[in-house]
């Protein structure tokens, strides 16, 4: 006790970093399940910027062990580059553990992922492009390469061989693209696979024994709830479940293990890359929140799409993950508004209006937001560490999220840094 998982209430880029962040200081391991670097976690300590793609925010916490669990994907080029990266600044990385079963992204995943959406053209999904997809399709089709692989030279080898006999003709034939060189990627594999092997580690049983031992376990999801590949907004989705169930898999823990699911969502939406976003801003508006967001991927850098909070989306969020909690990030970020529309429901094609996400793609595809616009506060809140701190207008915005989500908000986000938070609930303790 306590195991809490943090996950993504909307389409991702909800601030789970920060919140991660703020709640690792009291936890002892800090696990992530799903994903590889198509995240991204901006974290801020004093003057420092830290951007994660991979590593579990928990790092930055000397004594926390931090997980990458069998469900995440990994690139043993970008993890070494941040270990690289963190250890030049100083950071301690000896407590990270990389699940054995966890599946490799090999450059062949790369390439395919960018050049299938090149093909796609029009209907593109707007991929990271880092190859997340094609390595979860070969997990799926039992042809993946898996971090375990990089502790025994000979399987490694046999293994890509194997999978160069097939990809190398799909590379050639279907993409066009030059063959990639067996021995040249077998050295590099091998030269990555050295620095690699000490982080490699049996992370159920780890994350099973820090809960006996009566240890604190953070279960961080990456992405968020409508990029779900089975429950969001498919195809424009991810290619792994960043919802709580997937915590269970991805990390090998049971399902009665966990006490408590804390939702991260903003006080508004953004949405990366393709596909329908029912609450989308005008144009004058959305760009207002990017620039005062700073929406822009931590990832790719592109510009994100940016609306008004969508409570359909988020009791979806509530009702797939079994919420107990939410943390509502980045409110400061709507103090430049007057009025604050707000989506409390969606006009169907057949005129009814839904307070339920829809089942069918085309109703979404069509939904029109039905808003409600409650009272900006126009005052600077990046000070705020408490309720009272917040004005009247912030306060009714968060207990008008409550009341249409039926979750009760435990933390608010008032800035970009770690103290700029303010603490309605103890999370961990309610776990
Ligand atoms: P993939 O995960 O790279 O395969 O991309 C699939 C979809 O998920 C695309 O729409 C991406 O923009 C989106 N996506 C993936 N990771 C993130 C994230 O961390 N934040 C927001 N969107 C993401």
């Amino acid at each position: 006790m306590p195991c809490t998982v943090v996950v993504g209430a909307q389409w991702g880029d909800e601030g789970k970093g920060k919140v991660v962040d703020v709640l690792a200081e009291r936890a002892d391991v800090v696990a992530r399940y799903q994903g590889g670097n198509n995240a991204g976690h901006t974290l801020v300590l004093g003057d420092e910027t830290y951007k994660l793609r991979l590593v579990p925010s928990g790092i930055l916490y000397p004594g926390t062990i931090c997980v990458l669990g069998s469900g995440c994907v990994i690139d043993p080029e970008v993890l070494i580059e941040e270990l690289d990266g963190l250890e030049s600044r100083g950071v301690d990385t000896a407590g990270l553990r990389v699940s054995g079963n966890a599946h490799l992204i090999m450059p062949w995943h790369r390439i395919i992922d960018s050049d299938s959406e090149l093909m796609l053209g029009r209907l593109q999904i707007g991929t990271t492009r880092r190859g997340i997809g094609p390595a979860y399709a070969d997990k799926a089709s039992r042809v993946g390469i898996r971090v375990q692989d990089l502790l025994d030279e000979k399987i490694l080898r046999a293994k890509i061989q194997t999978a160069l006999s097939v990809k190398n003709v799909l590379l050639r034939k279907i993409y066009h693209q030059r063959p990639l060189d067996k021995d040249v990627l077998t050295e590099a594999t091998l030269h990555y696979a050295t620095r690699v092997r000490p982080y490699v580690a049996d992370t159920s049983l780890l994350v099973n024994r820090a809960l006996d031992e009566g240890k604190v376990l953070l279960c961080e999801g990456a992405q968020g709830t409508l990029l779900d590949l089975d429950h969001g907004t498919y195809p424009f989705v991810t290619s792994s479940n960043p919802i709580a169930g997937g915590a269970c898999a991805g990390l090998g823990l049971g399902p009665t293990r966990i006490d408590s699911v804390l939702g991260v969502t903003k006080a508004y939406l953004t949405r990366v890359g393709a596909g329908p976003f029912p609450s989308e801003a005008d144009e004058e508006r959305g760009a207002a929140i990017r620039e005062h967001g700073a929406e822009y991927g931590t990832v790719t850098g592109r510009d994100r799409r940016c609306g008004w909070l969508d409570l359909v989306g988020l009791r979806f969020a509530a009702r797939l993950n079994g919420l107990t909690q939410l943390a509502v990030t980045k409110l400061d970020v709507l103090s430049i508004f007057d009025r604050i529309p707000v989506c409390t429901g969606y006009r169907l094609p057949d005129g009814s209006v839904s307070q339920d996400f829809p089942g069918h793609q085309s109703d979404f595809h069509h939904a029109a937001p039905v808003y409600e616009e409650l009272d900006g506060w126009n005052v600077d809140i990046s000070g705020a560490r408490t309720v009272s701190d917040l004005p009247a207008e912030a306060r009714a915005y968060l207990e008008f999220v409550e009341e249409h989500v039926g979750v009760p908000v435990a933390i608010v986000g008032t800035g970009q840094r770690r103290d700029q938070i303010v603490n309605l609930h103890d999370v961990l303790r309610a776990a």
